[in-house]
């Protein structure tokens, strides 16, 4: 791998264990893992056991994201730290920082134990890359394994250890914020990236002292919350919990993700940082996890308020025996766990798993070998936003850019020759370019719009820049000045859309369409009559309505990250022809929503629109604006049928579609061919279509390529009656097709054993 540093030679005298073992009267040849873990927590007191399951949020830490809960002044954390009773930070870093405090722990604590430093990195530390709905949208999971393995380059080398990603959550609701955090609404998509974001991280080797451990959040459901108001009630089955929330987790922890967070939410009325059910059953019993499980901030104490705890010990109590083993921020575990262990409360062998679990993993990160993992200001300096991480950033932006419509083929424009107005409240704006949960990193650093056209205009002069609105709000003459501009232009660029602080965490939207002021500019410009290209910036799947929706053009653009403008530009004047389609469906209303593709036909589908009493909207078919999977390049693309091998597929057979994929058009181009399927009658009914398989394939214009996916029987499974995975034998469709509602579909048959 390009990025991999490896140094193993940085073995510390007096590191923890030497130290430790020393004070024994231990030889010190190195005893397995295990043991050593194990003679270190018999050295420990109550307090230092429960040290090491309290982590807070480093003191100071600027931008932290998070409420104002239970902070501590940088004396009382050193004080903290050096009585051994955290372990760990988040959200602070820097080279420098991360080993003065190091060294606090493991010089000056008891027992020297290393401190483990988090945080949020969630789309690129020091270089941002796009946000994670938008990376998805490249259909690329080896992308974004390139682009975690980057982020977690540079935050090792802010002392980093631990990533509090990736969110692994599915996300139907585009009312919900969070929803930038994941891969969509899609189950298979949404596998495939939670694994290449795990493996992105965590390298090949947790020891390595450029990777980050991973945590798969939020466990669970916490994308299911009712209205999309984030943190709101979950109320699923478990079936649905099973079959559509669970799946990413455990691909993820099939990938060797080290750490998962609980979520915020109750389902079914239990909280999930206090549901053995999922913690300990579904979790540890059933898939094996053997990490530590960490809380969300505060959301073990949050038992209190939803009402499942009457006071904070008994939250403490509740959600230590669940099996939540790292309480995040409230502090109640170092109040109150040491009186429960001694009052026979919580057994201490309970104690001493979850100690276990995260000595383990500092074990496993190479803390007790080298607690600074070779972290100093110069490794630092040379690793944060190289040449090659911003290379990186623009590739991937430009690969997470979805062509909605261009109508007359007017993308991509000429670089000379067209007058262009750039207009709109993101045009020439420092602001709103990384999105949400970008801590460690500046708008003020990354290529803004106009920066980027006039960097690739072959006469920049020709552009013209007016803001015409603010995101929210008119302008005076704001309107004028922008049909002015729009008058004397050839094209229209309209820059609209969200502002970063529209999603991301307690960011619901009930309304998910363009700002009032911004639509009111869109509908002034259509008015002259100019062709309009609509460069949207969003977090969350947009309701387009009137004059935008009806523009020429439409770029769902995303936030971006460092590389904005420079990758808008590559697409919008056809140095790269955008290849990215949708991880979400794009609803024609917000009435509509939750809406997505892999849903049920109901016993009364909606057929045609004359018939009355169908699972349908007086108001409004059932139809996507832009379905998911939907996304055009700037060449066309002829699908052939899809071509199963056999008629049948034997019960531990493979049986293999084929369809040829023709580029029609004039230009080189990639295409993501998507391989759905539907099971047409099943004890449990199933949907009307589930992706199985999708390939991203270039082609040159008048090239065509057979595209194939082998199916197995377990594709096919889903979660029975007994809330066991099953598959059962009958008819199947399949369909090899550009997005989720087109293409022709072949049937086949799976056989029973
Ligand atoms: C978020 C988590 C995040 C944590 C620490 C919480 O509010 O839900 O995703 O990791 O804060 O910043």
């Amino acid at each position: 791998m390009l990025y991999r540093r490896r140094s193993r030679t940085l073995r510390v005298a007096g590191t923890a264990f030497a130290l430790l073992l020393s004070a024994c009267g231990t030889a010190p040849t190195a005893p397995p893992a295990a043991d050593r873990i194990d003679a270190l927590i018999a050295q420990m007191t109550l307090e230092e056991k429960v040290g090491q399951l309290s982590l807070y949020a480093a003191a100071g830490s600027g931008d932290d994201p998070n409420p104002d809960t239970n902070r501590q002044s940088r004396e009382q954390q050193l004080a903290e730290i050096r009585a051994g009773r955290v372990t760990g930070l988040f959200n602070g870093v820097g080279a420098a920082w991360t080993r003065e405090l190091q060294r606090v722990a493991v010089e000056d604590s008891r027992l020297h134990i290393p401190l483990l430093f988090g945080a949020d990195v969630i789309h690129g530390f020091r270089t941002v890359f796009p946000v994670p709905l938008a990376e998805a949208a490249s259909w690329e999971p080896a992308l974004a394994r390139r682009t975690a393995r980057v982020a977690a380059i540079e935050a090792t080398a802010a002392g980093l250890q631990w990533n509090f990603a990736p969110m692994v959550d599915i996300s139907r609701d585009a009312r919900w914020g969070r929803a930038v955090e994941g891969a969509g609404e899609d189950v298979y998509l949404a596998r495939q990236f939670a694994a290449a974001r795990v493996h992105g991280f965590q390298g090949d080797d947790l020891a390595a002292p450029d990777t980050l451990a991973a945590t798969l959040k939020h466990f669970a459901a916490y994308g299911a919350a009712e209205a999309g108001l984030d943190y709101n009630t979950v109320d699923i089955s478990e079936r649905s919990l099973r079959d559509t929330y669970l799946p990413p987790f455990q691909s993820a922890l099939a990938a060797g993700a080290a750490v998962v967070m609980t979520a915020f939410n109750e389902i079914a009325g239990v909280p999930s940082s206090a549901n053995p059910d999922l913690l300990e059953g579904i979790l540890r019993r059933e898939w094996g996890f053997t990490g530590p499980v960490v809380s969300d901030y505060t959301s073990e104490a949050e038992l209190v308020t939803h009402g499942f705890a009457a006071n904070e010990r008994e939250a403490a109590w509740l959600a230590f025996l669940a099996g939540v083993d790292i309480s995040m921020q409230s502090g109640i575990y170092m109040k109150y766990l040491p009186g429960l262990v001694r009052d026979g409360a919580v057994p201490p062998a309970r104690l001493d798993q979850a100690v276990r679990r995260v000595l383990l993993l500092k074990q496993r990160l190479g803390l007790f070998d080298d607690p600074y993992r070779g972290v100093d200001p110069t490794r630092e300096a040379a690793n944060t936003a190289t040449p090659a991480h911003r290379a990186l950033a623009r590739e991937a932006a430009r690969r997470s850019i979805v062509l909605l419509s261009n109508r007359n083929d007017l993308l991509p424009l000429p670089k000379r020759g067209r007058r262009l107005a750039l207009i709109g409240p993101f045009g020439a704006a420092q602001h709103d370019i990384n999105g949400p949960w970008t801590l460690f990193a500046s708008d003020a650093n990354s290529v803004n719009l106009e920066q980027g056209l006039r960097a690739a205009l072959d006469d920049p002069a020709l552009l013209t820049v007016v803001k015409g609105s603010e995101v929210d709000a008119p302008i005076d003459g704001g309107i004028e000045a922008a049909v002015a501009a729009a008058r004397e232009a050839d094209v229209v660029l309209l820059a609209i859309g969200e502002s970063a602080r529209y999603s991301g965490e307690a960011k619901s939207r009930t309304e998910i369409v363009i700002p009032l002021a911004q639509q009111a500019l869109a509908e002034a410009l259509a008015a002259t009559g100019k062709p309009v290209v609509v460069l949207l910036r969003n977090g969350r799947p947009l309701v387009l309505r009137g004059a935008v929706r009806a523009a020429e053009a439409i770029l769902v653009t995303w936030f971006l990250g460092s590389e904005s403008g420079n990758a808008i530009a590559d697409v919008l004047f056809g140095d790269y022809s955008p290849s990215g389609r949708l991880p979400v469906s794009f609803p024609q209303a917000p009435g509509q929503v939750p809406y997505y593709y892999s849903r049920k036909n109901t016993g009364r589908a909606a057929q045609d629109p004359q018939t009355e009493y169908q699972t349908r909207f007086l108001d409004l078919s059932n139809e996507a604006a832009f379905p998911f999977g939907h996304g055009l390049s700037y060449s066309r693309f002829a699908y052939g049928e899809p071509e199963p091998d056999r008629a049948q597929l034997a019960w531990d057979g493979t049986l293999t579609v084929r369809a040829r994929i023709t580029n029609t058009g004039s230009r080189e181009a990639e295409e993501v061919v998507q391989l759905y399927v539907r099971d047409r009658v099943a004890s449990v009914t199933r949907p009307v279509r589930e992706l199985k398989g999708f390939e991203k394939v270039r082609l040159a214009p008048g090239q065509s390529v057979q595209v194939s996916f082998a199916l197995r029987r377990a594709d096919l499974e889903f979660i029975g009656r007994d809330l066991k995975p099953v598959a059962e034998p009958g008819v199947f469709d399949v369909w090899v097709a550009a997005d989720a509602t087109g293409g022709r579909s072949k049937s086949f048959e799976l056989m029973p054993p």
